[in-house]
């Protein structure tokens, strides 16, 4: 299929991407038993069998269980570079990854053990082969705002060390109960230290989240968005300020956010001409990379090589790198 090949050969760069949820379930087990950590699976069949969401909180369970694997910073280190393998073969050739210290720290791994291995493994990405990367430390909706706040600071030390690479913060997590103004006070003081923002609104929540997401914590993109649609008002806003949408098909499918793929609302929103991109979430537990989102979504929804194309521009116009380097991108 030429479509697939034009697809694959397409440099793009992944916006929403969480490096929790690119742990593969061979690496999974491979880490359980190097770390003595017991897993409520017995082979790697079985994890993936397991992977049978009905909706963001049934996978959140999974993905939170198998993180636990991850302890060492060589751990943190071997998930990112075998996601950035992959992204290079996908021609991701700039990553803005998410990732959840809260997830760790609770388990009493040390902030720093988190960042060492996720930057070393993007530093030597750039030094090997030009590919370029970030961080976005993502704060858990369910948890407190406080807790959000002590993690924020357990951080700034580190700050120097990774101004590299850290460049953001973000929210996720279960969304619905958790608004996006609970979390007002930390994105208000990370914003204050040049923090690029942030947030998942509008995946199960309600528009009212995107709204929130906007005027109260003043983020940059949203990272989801999809219910945008249900509220006009907002989408001729979206449309305006090109805020840019980083959206997730194959994890929209598995998430039952939508039915089926051809019911799906991204071709629409690119059409209307708002700043859609495609990500692929996270692609152990959705079954597929960047590559296979795009491939999915273009069957679905019969998207054409010009669309496939903005959708490209996009990824890169919604980046937070420098727009001399945008420039060399698009
Ligand atoms: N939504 C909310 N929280 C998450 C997600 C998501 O899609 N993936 C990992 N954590
Ligand atoms: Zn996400």
């Amino acid at each position: 299929n030429s479509l697939h090949d034009f697809i694959r050969g397409l440099p793009k760069a992944e916006l929403h991407l969480h490096i929790e949820g690119s742990l593969e379930p061979e690496m999974m087990f491979e880490l359980a038993g190097k770390n003595g950590v017991s897993l409520p699976y017995a082979s790697v069949e079985e994890v993936r069998a397991a992977y049978d969401f009905e909706d963001l909180q049934s996978f959140l369970n999974l993905y939170y269980a198998g993180a636990a694997v991850l302890q060492t910073e060589q751990d943190f280190f071997d998930l990112t570079h075998a996601y950035i393998q992959r992204a290079r073969a996908d021609h991701v050739c700039h990553v803005e990854l998410f990732f959840d210290p809260q997830t760790h720290t609770e388990r009493g791994i040390a902030i720093e053990t988190v960042f060492s291995g996720i930057a070393r493994a993007l530093r030597e990405a750039k030094a090997a082969y030009g590919f370029s990367g970030s961080m976005i430390l993502c704060f858990l909706r369910h948890l407190s705002e406080e807790s959000a706040l002590s993690t924020l600071e357990a951080a700034l030390p580190l700050r120097d060390a990774y101004a590299d690479v850290w460049t953001g913060v973000g929210l996720d997590s279960a969304e619905v109960g958790n608004p996006p103004e609970k979390f007002a006070h930390v994105f208000t003081i990370a914003q204050a230290m040049g923090f690029r923002l942030v947030a998942h609104a509008g995946e199960e929540g309600p528009p009212a989240y995107i709204h929130s997401a906007l005027d109260v914590l003043e983020v940059e993109r949203i990272d989801h968005g999809v219910r945008a649609e249900e509220d006009p008002a907002l989408m001729q806003r979206l449309k305006t300020s090109r805020i840019p949408l980083t959206v997730c098909p194959l994890s929209n499918l598995k998430l039952c956010v939508v039915k089926d793929l051809r019911e799906h609302n991204l071709a629409r929103m690119l059409r209307d001409g708002l700043c859609v991109t495609i990500n692929s979430d996270d692609p152990a537990y959705f079954g597929g990379y960047m590559n296979a989102n795009f491939i999915a979504t273009a069957d679905a929804l019969q998207l054409s090589r010009e669309e496939l194309v903005q959708l490209a521009r996009n990824s890169f116009e919604a980046s937070f790198v420098s727009d001399a380097q945008k420039k060399i991108w698009y």
